[in-house]
């Protein structure tokens, strides 16, 4: 018997897809299908599947035409299967002729004709590639730029540079607007990075014409103007979401789910720290009428951190902020109080720290090293070292690509996938409001 094995995503299965099963089956007796997992999918660069992986899994089935299916989830595993089910005869489409040469010393590597003109990827986009309009300043718009190549199915077509900032851009292939109106009438979305203060109105006139928005965090400086932002989507039926990058962090977001599980026994304190020296994200940063200052930069990142670990609804909050002469926030330590457990948030951008996380427990600790925001790793630490437990997951890039991929997915399905959701956003902006507030009162 002649054994046939081929791998592949199988989102949204179509002919080209049948095609190449049945060109797999003829070359032998029984023919294995390997489907990749959402992790493995992830891990390679592929973050704009549709379907779960159960659901490709029956498509393959229902097809009639395989004999065995099976799941594809770590690198390296093709060698593995090969040798377990004594396979023949691997096999995929012309696409990846030449990538798989190196399967040949364990068995025969055939390249099947690859099908024209059909792809999940066109599929998943009907045809059509969102427009993207960005608003903003470098570099964090360069950032951006770079990083969304890596999410099929969407463009960078318009630029409005706010501050004149174009510096460092590279604007091929992208049309500099002269007004936001411009911007706005040409484009199916736009990611914003306004100054703090600018958001909201940015953010509404987008809404209101009907463009969807992926905002910088947070997305507006009062609870008010955010929900009036998240009502305005949902009427508008576009998407409306917060681009905070640590929430697609799969390290951070299984970080979350061990704690729901216990893995330290009761959370009894969150410290997390955020700072950064340079102008980095916007140059704005150090302009406190634009809504410059620590805790608006960063504030957001640590807020949502403590809210998923503890909860929205916190029994009380202290602000401790250090000022320059201009009276510019350089540095905050946030205390906020639950009925059973503490947060203690720093956050800085004319102090420096060490930006780790140490989450404390009745049964032990995590440990998540600086960048804690954007990491890939953690350790759950215990009385015991040989229960420690060191957790790795892949996280590429500046982490955009994540949020991006969400975002158009939301954008498609026409509901918010697993983004931030608006009552975490506005939860933020309510914290952000009451600092703004309280601003002096605790102030050195
Ligand atoms: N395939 C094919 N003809 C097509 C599309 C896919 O022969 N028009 C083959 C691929 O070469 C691969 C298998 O089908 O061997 C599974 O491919 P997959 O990556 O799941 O499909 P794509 O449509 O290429 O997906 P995407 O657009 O997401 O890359």
């Amino acid at each position: 018997m002649i054994k046939v094995i081929t791998y592949g995503t199988f989102d949204l299965l179509h002919f080209g897809h049948i095609n190449l099963l049945k060109a797999a089956k003829a070359l032998g007796d029984y023919l294995i299908v390997g489907v990749t997992s959402e992790n493995f999918d992830r891990a390679r660069g592929k973050l704009l599947v549709q379907q779960s992986l159960a659901e490709r899994m029956e498509a393959v089935k229902a097809t009639g035409l395989v004999d065995e299916v099976i799941v594809e989830e770590y690198e390296g595993q093709k060698i593995d299967d090969i040798k377990r089910y004594g396979v023949d005869i691997f096999t995929v489409g012309s696409d990846w002729r030449g990538k798989f040469d190196y399967l040949s010393p364990f068995c025969k590597v055939v390249y099947l004709s690859r099908t024209e003109g059909v792809s999940s990827t066109d599929l998943r986009s009907k045809g059509h590639t969102l427009s993207i309009g960005v608003v903003g300043a470098s570099p964090s718009l360069q950032k951006f730029m770079e990083e969304s190549r890596y999410t099929s199915g969407i463009e960078i077509t318009d630029l409005l540079p706010l501050s004149g900032a174009t510096e460092g851009l590279d604007l091929t292939n992208v049309r500099l607007c002269d007004t936001y109106e411009q911007l706005l009438s040409r484009v199916d979305a736009i990611y914003l990075n306004a100054p703090p203060r600018m958001r909201f109105a940015y953010s509404k006139q987008a809404l209101e014409a009907g463009v969807h928005v992926l905002s910088e965090p947070p997305v507006a400086l009062t609870k008010q103007d955010a929900e009036t932002l998240f009502a305005l989507a949902r009427e508008r039926g576009v998407i409306f979401c917060e681009g905070l990058k640590t929430a697609y962090s799969l390290a951070f977001q299984r970080m979350v789910l061990l704690l729901r599980g216990g893995v330290i026994g009761q959370v009894k304190s969150v410290e997390a720290t955020c700072t950064s020296m340079a102008k980095a994200h916007s140059p704005w940063l150090f302009d406190k009428n634009e809504g410059g200052g620590a805790l608006i930069e960063w504030g957001a990142y640590t807020l949502y951190a403590a809210q998923q670990i503890l909860g929205r609804d916190f029994a009380d909050c202290r602000f401790v902020t250090m000022k320059n002469e201009e009276g510019l926030d350089l540095y905050t330590k946030l205390w906020m109080l639950y009925p059973d457990a503490e947060a203690t948030l720093k956050v800085g951008i004319g102090v420096k720290s060490e930006g780790e996380m140490i989450i404390s427990g009745t049964k032990g600790y995590i440990y998540v090293p600086a960048p804690w925001w954007k990491t890939d790793y953690f350790e759950v630490r215990k009385e015991d070292i040989r229960d420690n437990r060191k957790h790795f997951y892949q996280f590429e890039g500046e982490g955009i690509r994540y949020e991006l991929a969400e975002f158009v997915k939301s954008i498609r399905q026409n509901s918010i996938a697993s983004l931030v959701l608006p009552e975490d956003s506005i939860a933020i902006a309510a914290t952000v409001e009451r600092f703004l507030k309280e601003d002096g009162i605790f102030t050195i």
